[in-house]
């Protein structure tokens, strides 16, 4: 990678968690959320008439599951060029996000430092904490707050380790679809942009735990008093679910795809009678098949609470809100609402703009959750 690349990564990564809810300055960038399934792109400016969204993008990835990932980044490199041209944008700073395998979030106690303190000695402090070869991946931080543990003046930081190479391929998409890299975040933190614009101030009181759900990943993350406290990614999400759909019914993908779109949960005792007595192998196949795998999403979610849970007194979840391509699925936040006891509700994520875009299917807005986070990053917080 060019040291002026290298440089720039480790500037951005520095500032890979929001440094403050800065909505100053007339510079726009394009969020830009590269899936395994779609890509998601959002452009929000604010013309005086409070932010507006001035252009999106829905970009499905068509490859085939055998396609390399060489092949994959061509494909998302070109749909992406076509759509900026397409839609004549001239707007290049981009921001993006990972997660995953290759990105670690950790929140650790250090002893006090300053921030530049922190930067010179990062690898070595950071090193017992990642999982990975410290030298093999980008590092930033972020100092949520002092604190003093056994009488020792310590603060807590989130430190995010992301892979090199995913963070080079990432950039080369971008550069290759002719935009400039400005910032790469963290698709959970992301979602923290969103939460921090709900309408209802009082729907913030209490900890709000967020699933986006997509395709290979689903990003657990949970939101107190504006702060992300937990990151943890699960890999229970809507391809699991097609291919459970696959293998309980006996379909293709593309057959389990379109069941398990337009089908979804049974979660009413009538409802199942009424396909019992009608003999409707198909939705009770897909019901079945998706109800044994949200179980084990559910089972990761508890653990997930547990953990926030015994940081500390008067914890509690108030609500869970479903982000992502699968959170649409039909009765899904209802049954999660049922097994975990707790209000469930689907995300709009341009909820917040003066006039949602009436030219998006809001079966699809749940998915620009992320996009729609990053695009709302502005120039103070990476100059
Ligand atoms: N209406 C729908 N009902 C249920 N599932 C849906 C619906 N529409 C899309 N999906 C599923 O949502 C998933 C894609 O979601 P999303 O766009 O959030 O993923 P992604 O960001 O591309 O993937 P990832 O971040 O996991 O790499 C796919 O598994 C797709 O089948
Ligand atoms: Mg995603």
């Amino acid at each position: 990678m060019p040291d002026s690349i290298k440089d720039k990564l480790d500037e951005t990564l520095k500032r890979v968690k929001g440094l403050g809810a800065a909505l100053a300055g007339p510079r726009h960038v394009l969020g830009v959320d590269v899936g395994s399934y779609a890509v998601k792109v959002a452009l929000i400016i604010d013309e005086g008439g409070g932010p507006a969204l001035k252009a999106w993008g829905y970009l499905p990835l068509t490859a085939k599951a055998e396609a390399s990932p060489e092949e994959r980044k061509t494909q998302t490199v070109n749909a992406l060029r076509a759509f900026l041209i397409e839609k004549g944008i001239k707007v290049k700073e981009a921001v993006t996000s990972l997660s995953g395998n290759s990105v670690i979030v950790r929140y650790v106690k250090f002893p006090r430092l300053t921030k530049s303190e922190l930067s010179a000695t990062l690898a070595t402090e950071a090193e017992p904490f990642i999982p990975f070869d410290i030298n093999e991946v980008q590092l930033g931080f972020h100092i949520l707050d002092d604190i003093v543990e056994d009488g020792l003046k310590k603060m807590e930081t989130v430190l995010v380790a992301a892979k090199k190479d995913l963070v080079a391929s990432r950039l080369e998409v971008l550069q290759g679809a002719g935009l400039n890299p400005t910032i790469i975040d963290v698709d959970s933190f992301a979602l923290e942009n969103i939460h921090e614009r709900a309408r209802e101030p009082k729907a913030l009181a209490g900890a709000t735990l967020y699933l986006n759900i997509g395709h290979m990943v689903t990003n657990l993350s949970i939101v107190e008093n504006g702060v992300t406290r937990v990151v943890r990614d699960i890999f229970i999400s809507g391809n699991t679910l097609t291919k459970a759909v696959m293998k309980g019914l006996q379909v293709d993908a593309a057959k389990a795809e379109e069941l398990k779109k337009s089908l979804g949960i049974i979660v009413d005792s009538a409802d199942k009678e009424k396909a019992l007595a009608e003999g409707n192998r198909e939705l009770l196949g897909v019901s079945q098949a998706v109800t044994a795998v949200i179980k084990d999403l559910v089972a990761e979610v508890h653990r997930s609470v547990d953990f926030y849970l015994s940081q500390g007194p008067e914890r509690a979840i108030a609500r869970i809100v479903l982000a992502g391509g699968t959170a649409p699925l039909k009765n899904l936040a209802k049954h999660l609402g049922a097994e975990l006891k707790v209000p469930v509700s689907v995300l709009e994520p341009f909820a917040f703009l003066k006039n949602p875009p009436a030219d998006l299917p809001a079966v699809l807005a749940p998915s620009f959750a992320v996009a729609a986070g990053l695009a709302l990053r502005r120039n103070r917080d990476w100059i």
